[in-house]
């Protein structure tokens, strides 16, 4: 089981460091892992607006760049301070239906709601890893 204040609170004392100049929307992500360790990630944008990287997708990375794979991940969190919820984007649901167990826990939060789902529900009838065979 995740520690859900935890990871909320790394996730929201990451959202500083988001590097969002272009569309100034802030958001910050974080993955706990089995050993307890967190690991964040924010968005961080580019004068070039479509090489711009999430949030999701700067958390994930770092996990497996430090050895970290899908078994190992208990939860991963992605706040903002918007209005509304926010939910991962379709090239963040593409990459994390892939790097994610279908049933990890997905908590999202603006910090007033809440919401925790998974790969399952955020991205359903998803091609795969498993889809790569002809014939
Ligand atoms: N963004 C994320 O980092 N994660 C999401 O779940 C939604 C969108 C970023 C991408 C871009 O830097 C900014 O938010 C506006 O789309």
């Amino acid at each position: 089981m995740y520690h859900h204040e935890m990871i909320l609170k790394h996730a929201f004392d990451v959202l500083k460091n988001s590097y969002a100049p272009y569309s100034e929307f802030h958001v910050a992500a974080c993955i706990e892992v089995e050993n307890g360790e967190y690991i964040t990630g924010v968005n961080v944008e580019n004068a070039s607006y479509g090489l711009s990287n999430c949030a999701e997708r700067s958390a994930i990375f770092s996990a497996y760049t430090q050895g970290y794979r899908k078994n190992d991940i208990k939860a991963i969190a992605v706040v903002t301070r918007a209005e509304k919820i926010t939910t991962p984007c379709g090239a963040c649901r593409q990459v994390l239906s892939e790097l994610l167990c279908p049933d990890t826990p997905v908590i999202l939060s603006n910090g007033k709601k809440e919401l925790v789902t998974n790969m399952k529900e955020l991205l359903p009838f998803s091609f795969g890893q498993e889809d790569l065979t002809e014939g």
